[in-house]
C-alpha cells in the first residue's frame, strides 16, 4: 500500500485530505452533510479490508445503505484505531445524523464518543464493543457474541478428544491485539478447555486476522515445536494462511495438525469441505440491513434495543460440502 510507504506526518495528510474531499463513491469519508437532501446521513468507520469477512461486512454495509436510501459516508481506517478518531471527528463536524463504527480496538474511546454525545449525534456500534463504563455514549451494539464462539471452538475441542488421555499440544493464532474478538474468542475458548489438563496451549500470537500473518505465524511455530496436534485460529482467513505453512512443512492440514477456525467465509468453507479444517464456528458478516433500520430509529428518536445479538451456528466437514453451494461470501 502506498500509505506504508509514507511517513506518518504525510500519510495523515493525505487522509485527511481523503476525509474532506467529496469524493460522492460510498468509499471516503468527504463531502457535506447530506441534510439537505432529506436523506438520512450515516457516518461509517470500517476497520480495514483484512479479512475475507471484513470484505462481506463492508459489502453488506454499502448495498444496504444504498437500498435503504441511506446517504453513507465510508472511512476505511487501515486497522488503526487513531484513524478511526480523524474520521469520527471528521463526521461530527459534518453534522452527519448517525454514527457507526466497527472499534478496531475496545480501549480508547470515551473521549471522542464524549465529543458525538455532546454534538447530539447518535452512535451505533457495529460487529465489535467498546470497553467503556459509560453505556449512554452509545445507543446500541450490534453483532455476534464472541465469547460464545471461542466457547463452541471449546466445546468441539472437548467432545473431539473424549476419552483420550495423551497430551494435546494446541496453537493459537490470535486476532488483532486488544480487539474484542481477539479477546473474547481467547477467553471463551479457553475457558472450555481448562478442565482438562490434556489441553495445552504451547504457543500462543497474533496474527492480526490477516492471511499472510497467519502463514509467517505458524511457520515460526512449526520451527518451534516439533509435536502440534490442534491448531485454533481466530479466523478464517489466519487459518488458511496457517494451512500453507503447514503444508509447505510436509504436514497435513485436518489430519496431523487439526483445525478450528472462526468466521465461515466461502474460502473457510471450501477448505473445511476439502478436510483441511475440522470445524468452523460461524460469524456473520451481514450486519448492513439490521443496522440501517436501527439507524432510521435513532434518528426517529425511537428506542432501540442496547444489544442486538448475530445469530449464527456451526459447521462440520459434512455440513460445508452441504451449505457451500448457497453460501454468499
Ligand atoms: O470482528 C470480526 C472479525 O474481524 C472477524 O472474525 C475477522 O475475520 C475480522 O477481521
Amino acid at each position: 500500500m502506498i500509505l506504508h510507504r509514507m511517513s506518518a506526518a504525510a500519510a495523515g495528510v493525505v487522509l485527511l485530505a481523503a476525509m474532506t474531499a467529496g469524493c460522492g463513491n460510498g468509499n471516503e469519508v468527504g463531502g457535506a452533510s447530506g441534510t439537505d437532501d432529506g436523506k438520512i446521513t450515516l457516518g461509517f468507520s470500517q476497520v480495514g479490508a483484512e479479512s475475507g469477512w471484513r470484505t462481506a461486512n463492508t459489502k453488506s454495509i454499502q448495498e444496504s445503505a444504498a437500498s435503504a436510501g441511506i446517504d453513507l459516508k465510508f472511512a476505511d481506517a487501515q486497522q488503526k484505531q487513531e484513524n478511526q478518531i480523524k474520521a469520527i471527528r471528521s463526521y461530527i463536524t459534518q453534522k452527519v445524523d448517525v454514527i457507526a463504527f466497527s472499534p478496531v480496538v475496545e480501549t480508547g474511546w470515551d473521549a471522542v464518543l464524549q465529543e458525538a454525545k455532546a454534538a447530539n449525534i447518535p452512535v451505533i456500534l457495529t460487529d465489535r464493543a467498546v470497553d467503556s463504563q459509560d453505556k449512554t455514549l452509545y445507543k446500541t451494539f450490534i453483532g455476534s457474541d464472541f465469547v460464545v464462539e471461542g466457547q463452541k471452538a471449546g466445546e468441539w475441542l472437548v467432545k473431539e478428544y473424549e476419552g483420550k488421555t495423551a497430551p494435546v499440544n494446541i496453537v493459537q493464532l490470535e486476532g488483532t491485539t486488544g480487539s474484542a474478538p481477539a479477546n473474547d474468542r481467547k477467553s471463551g475458548f479457553e475457558e472450555k478447555i481448562k478442565a482438562d489438563p490434556k489441553f495445552k496451549i504451547i504457543a500462543s500470537q497474533t496474527g492480526k486476522f490477516t492471511r499472510a500473518d497467519g502463514k509467517e505465524v505458524m511457520e515460526a511455530f512449526l520451527k518451534a515445536n516439533p509435536k502440534i496436534d490442534v491448531l485454533y485460529a481466530h479466523n478464517d482467513d489466519m487459518g488458511l494462511g496457517a494451512i500453507e505453512a503447514i503444508e509447505a512443512a510436509g504436514k497435513k492440514p485436518g489430519v496431523d495438525i487439526k483445525i478450528i477456525t472462526v468466521d465461515a467465509v466461502k474460502d473457510g468453507m471450501q477448505a473445511l469441505a476439502d478436510g483441511k479444517i475440522n470445524f468452523i464456528v460461524e460469524c456473520s458478516p451481514l450486519l448492513g440491513p439490521q443496522l440501517m433500520e436501527l439507524v432510521k430509529k435513532v434518528k426517529a428518536g425511537e428506542t432501540v434495543e442496547p444489544r442486538i445479538l448475530t445469530e449464527e451456528t456451526t459447521f462440520t466437514q459434512a455440513q460445508a460440502k452441504e451449505a457451500l453451494p448457497n453460501r454468499k461470501y
